[in-house]
């Protein structure tokens, strides 16, 4: 009885809405995040940038409006700029004044190199990447005219190193608080499945405890988007179980209003077989009613049976249903012993109901007291499997094939009807459950009658 699912394979694991809200939940997530992180660092840098360059800007005016032309294009500074980076060497920041082929002014935070003067074109500050003293500079440039008419540059750089290291830091450290995000993100929709999912859980279980037969409809509360569901089935499974009773009932009272025509019948015929004339035909009519009431009388067991019914719930203690079985079994087959070993202990059970499980135990059992020398066992295997052991004459091979039809006989010493077998496999049958024949292994002799669940490799 147990199912094997099959291995997750790459739709196999799409195949699970769990795997799918996950999967879904894991692309928003990446999205999210990761469109937030495209648009922060791009808002952050384009900011930054221009943060830079109006103080660059702001800069360079300051420059322009500190220098002093003095006669002979002398230049100086009347007071150091404000921003105390111009005073530290190779600093990053710094600035450079020179007249046309004349005298040049430096920050004293450029100890070294110079500045592309040629950055400065015009009164308009214009600005480009350059090299500077210590790597690639954002360069600041703008032109005056001294008195005498020469033109005065006035540059002002700053390495691209800075600005490019705020921005690495801003991006590095947002990166690191997005990640967290994304982890807490990711857990709560771990969390959203598995809370989510939990009612489709307990249906699962609901499910199986119906095939189990431990209840008879679809148990517990479930949520409003499954609970139609739920009711529909239960419903379903309740009207199926009134039809199924419908036709038992049905089909017993039916073989039960033939019962007394045909032994009218059948008395009718014997008294014509003891009537020369009317031997032969009564012979035919005979055989013919033997048969109708062999049909009768499968029927009639059949519909008292509750295993078509498909009324689950039912559970039966093989301890239970075998003590009167036994009992009555000595008393029908005093001059035979019957042993009983349990390993499954005394709680072993079949989801079967009792007096199915008790009409079918009681035929296999009834046969091998019928066909045995002296002695019947019953095992009872860890499993809960049940063997009916006889040492009998065993079966040939041929007859165990056809041993389940109906009315099938083979020694006509013994008294029966041929239905035993017949009701036992039709029961099993209906309750999932593999019923088999096999003769004892020589030098011993006699039939073992096996009934247990239907394993995976069962037909
Ligand atoms: N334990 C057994 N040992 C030898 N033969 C058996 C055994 N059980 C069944 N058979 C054979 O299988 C036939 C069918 O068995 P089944 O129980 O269906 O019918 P029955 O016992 O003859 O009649 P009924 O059970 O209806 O009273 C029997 O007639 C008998 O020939
Ligand atoms: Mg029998």
């Amino acid at each position: 009885m147990t199912h094997h699912a099959p291995l997750p394979g790459p739709r196999g694991l799409l195949n699970s809405l769990r795997a799918r809200v996950l999967l879904a939940v894991l692309v928003w997530v990446g999205l999210g995040i990761g469109g937030i992180w495209f648009s922060a660092t791009r808002v952050f840098t384009k900011h930054i940038e221009e943060q830079y360059h109006e103080e660059l800007d702001v800069h360079v005016r300051e420059l322009a409006g500190l220098v002093k032309i003095g006669p002979g294009e002398h230049i100086e500074l009347t007071r150091p700029l404000s921003d105390p980076r111009y005073l530290v060497p190779l600093s990053g920041f710094y600035w450079q004044v020179s007249v046309d082929r004349g005298m040049i002014l430096r920050s004293a935070s450029m100890t070294r190199g110079a500045l592309d003067e040629d950055v400065a074109h015009g009164p308009v500050i214009v600005h480009r990447l350059d090299n500077g003293p210590t790597g690639p500079a954002i360069t600041y440039g703008l032109i005056r005219k001294s008195p005498s008419g020469r033109d005065i540059h006035f540059v002002i750089a700053t390495d691209q190193r800075l600005l490019d290291e705020t921005i690495a830091r801003f991006t590095r450290e947002l990166t690191l608080w997005l990640l967290a995000l994304a982890v807490a993100l990711v857990a709560t929709g771990v969390f959203i499945v598995v809370f989510g999912f939990r009612p489709l859980d307990r249906l699962a279980q609901a499910t199986s405890r119906l095939r189990a037969g431990t209840t008879a409809r679809l148990d517990g509360h479930y949520p409003v988007e499954i609970a139609p569901l739920v009711d529909d089935l239960n419903a379903y499974i309740a009207h199926n179980t009134a039809i199924v009773d419908r036709a038992r009932v049905q089909a017993g009272n039916l073989a039960h209003a033939l019962r007394t025509p045909l032994a009218v019948i059948t008395d009718e015929a014997e008294r014509l077989a003891q009537d020369r004339g009317t031997s032969a035909p009564a012979a035919v009519l005979l055989e013919q009613t033997r048969l109708m009431a062999q049909q009768i009388e499968y029927q009639l067991a059949r519909a008292r049976s509750a295993a078509g019914s498909g009324a689950p719930g039912a559970i039966s203690r093989l301890s239970d249903v075998l003590a009167p079985i036994l009992s009555a079994m000595r008393r029908l087959h005093p001059d035979k012993r019957f042993d009983l070993v349990n390993h499954a202990g005394p709680e072993a059970a079949w989801p079967v109901d009792p007096v199915d499980l008790s009409e079918l135990l009681s035929n296999l059992i009834d046969n091998a007291g019928k066909w045995s020398e002296s002695r019947v066992q019953l095992v009872i295997g860890e499993d809960g499997s049940v063997r009916v052991i006889d040492d009998g004459p065993g079966l040939a091979v041929g007859d165990i094939a056809r041993a389940f039809e109906i009315g099938s006989r083979f020694d006509p010493g013994k008294p029966g009807s041929g239905l035993g077998l017949a009701i036992a496999h039709d029961i099993a049958t209906a309750y999932g459950l593999s019923l088999t024949l096999e003769n004892r292994p020589s030098p011993a002799h006699g039939l073992v009658v096996q009934l247990r669940a239907r394993g995976p490799t069962d037909p």
